[in-house]
């Protein structure tokens, strides 16, 4: 057996995440909460999951709701208290699920008090816990060390007038990068921000940013990509550093006392090898981690820079195979994913959310995920087909920092032109990560059953015919098919967790198909990505395992169908 092969609880389980101020609200004051989390653990059970992970309920000012952490050992008030998160480890463990919280520690909230004491002065013994820099002067202006966008607009430094210096911010102005460069605030960021909850009982962390905690001691300038505009986009500056894997192996060590699992977020590496050296089994450094090659399908240079499906097919196909064949013939580990709080709805974006083909399509990208190899993760209301909020929506609607930073820089660089105002909120109500925040639907009373109150962010209008409660009762529901779909997943891992894809007729643009082979079996996958039926003819000498469609035709697929075949 290969090292890829070896079975692992973190391999075949599959993981739940939940977004906890939009997942339940258990106190009706609008916003989710841990015991709301606990009161759906069975829900969660029953859909076959394993293991659930939580995004961060550390407390925070919520500048980037919660991925800005004040204090790594308390619980944001709203969502509960540590007594809460040990009942539901202890729930977790009691329904044999894990649980994986999130961990971010490439910065901090401008809140927390590390970051406080840094910047009470130049001789303060936490000045060197972030990353501080004279400024430079140009023809006597002032001006940041560097030309780097932070990752939500504006320069990625901050002038602070107290102490005359910048610091760096890869994200907010509010979320300081930490200096990994100082062994002493890693000794902290592990003791705090890791064995804190590892002690506790969880069972592995997400990883927040994790190729970004090495940035060089230089920092030099990004290249010009955006003439027009002062600051320039330097992923390929900050990612991948060269202390990385020393940062990594030294964090391992913790984490390897506790057996936890790491799933890394893994942004702007484009190739296997960059990929394999944080996920080669030898190097010991991850688990796995999330490539973004899928997720950024359809996006522009700046992300929301591009028209709602300008992309086609192939594209895909190739980003995801890149996703799989990193395990072929290595000891690496993989993942499956499309969706996540950073994302909008995957039937929205990658297929197609028309009322007439919105169940369908939910099945047919549940029935790709669920025949990948590698670990498959799916998000909140994923199970249930939940999709992007309507174009109706005004700008108001959208809560999240990077929407409105994106729709206020074109408002500005524009001057306001409504051509332009109009192709940003067009985009938007395509990408906006916004989409993936709404309520949880629940059932068809209002707010969706997720609170009794105004919810802090809009419920998606739709909830009166997209909801788990009506959902649970109907066979044909994109959940029951999930349902189904994970029992199978399980009873062939061979094939769909551990197995070798192969994509077949990369350029086809109307339907995607490959196999996926183990030892001497061997399944076949064929989905239809298109509104029109499709010519696909079912291989010989093979048996329909499951496919999409309430009644299937042999010799075509139906708009938005896909079957999966095990062959004789
Ligand atoms: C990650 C998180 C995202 C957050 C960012 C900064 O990409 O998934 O939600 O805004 O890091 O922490
Ligand atoms: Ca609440």
């Amino acid at each position: 057996m290969t090292i890829t092969e070896e079975r692992k609880w973190w391999k075949e389980g599959v993981v739940y995440q939940i977004y906890p101020a939009s997942f339940k609200d258990s106190n009706d004051d609008g916003i989710g909460d841990i015991p709301g989390i606990i009161s759906e653990l069975d829900y969660i059970r029953s859909i076959g999951v394993d293991i659930v992970w939580i995004c961060p309920m550390y407390d925070s000012p919520q500048v980037d709701m919660g991925y800005d952490i004040s204090d790594y050992e308390a619980v944001y008030p709203p969502y509960g208290t540590v007594s809460d998160m040990e009942s539901l480890i202890h729930e977790c463990h009691k329904r044999d699920m894990h649980i994986i919280l999130d961990l971010v520690v490439n910065h901090t909230s401008d809140q927390h008090k590390w970051f406080k004491e840094s910047r009470m002065s130049k001789e303060s013994p936490k000045r060197d816990w972030y990353i501080w820099r004279p400024a430079k002067y140009v023809n006597g202006v002032r001006k940041p060390p560097n030309n780097w966008r932070s990752n939500f607009e504006g320069s990625a430094w901050q002038w602070d007038e107290a102490t005359q210096e910048y610091y760096l911010h890869l994200f907010c102005p509010e979320q300081p990068d930490l200096n990994w460069e100082n062994e002493e605030v890693r000794k902290a960021i592990y003791d705090s921000a890791m064995e804190f909850w590892l002690r506790k009982g969880i069972d592995g962390f997400r990883v927040d940013t994790v190729n970004m905690y090495s940035k060089g001691l230089i920092m030099p300038d990004a290249p010009v990509t955006d003439p027009d505009a002062e600051w320039q986009f330097a992923g390929y500056q900050y990612c991948n550093g060269p202390r990385m894997q020393e940062f990594l192996s030294e964090m391992n060590a913790v984490l390897a006392k506790y057996d936890a699992m790491t799933v890394g977020e893994c942004p702007n590496t484009h190739t296997a090898e960059g990929v394999l050296k944080y996920v080669s089994a030898k190097q010991k450094q991850l688990n796995m981690v999330f490539q973004f090659d899928v997720v950024d399908v359809g996006m522009g240079p700046h992300k929301f820079q591009t028209t709602p499906f300008a992309w086609k097919l192939p594209t895909l196909k190739a980003a995801i195979a890149g996703t799989q064949t990193l395990i072929k013939g290595t000891d690496a580990w993989t993942t499956a994913f499309l969706e996540n709080h950073d994302q909008a709805r995957s039937i929205s974006r990658f297929a197609s959310d028309a009322p007439e083909h919105r169940v369908a399509s939910g099945k047919m990208l549940a029935l790709m995920l669920a025949t990948l190899s590698g670990t498959l993760f799916v998000y909140q209301g994923q199970e249930l087909g939940m999709i992007n909020a309507p174009l109706e929506w005004s700008m108001d609607e959208y809560k999240d920092v990077d929407s409105s930073n994106y729709y206020k820089m074109v408002n500005d660089r524009s001057g306001g032109d409504p051509k332009s105002l109009a192709s940003a909120k067009a985009a938007l109500q395509h990408l906006a990560r916004d989409h993936a925040r709404t309520p949880m639907q629940w059932n068809s009373h209002k707010y969706a059953g997720f609170s009794s109150c105004k919810p802090w962010m809009r419920v998606n209008d739709d909830y009166t015919v997209c909801n788990a409660q009506q959902q649970q009762q109907d066979k044909g529901s994109v959940l029951s098919f999930w349902k189904k779909l994970l029992r199978l997943r399980k009873e062939y891992s061979d094939l769909f967790v551990y197995g070798d894809f192969e994509l077949l007729d990369a350029a086809n643009e109307n339907l995607f198909s490959f196999t996926k082979e183990y030892r001497a079996s061997k399944a076949f996958v064929v989905l239809n990505f298109t509104g029109q039926k499709q010519a696909g003819a079912s291989p010989e000498n093979s048996k329909l395992l499951m496919n999409t469609a309430e009644e299937p035709k042999a010799e075509s697929l139906l708009p938005y169908e896909g079957r999966v075949y095990l062959m004789a």
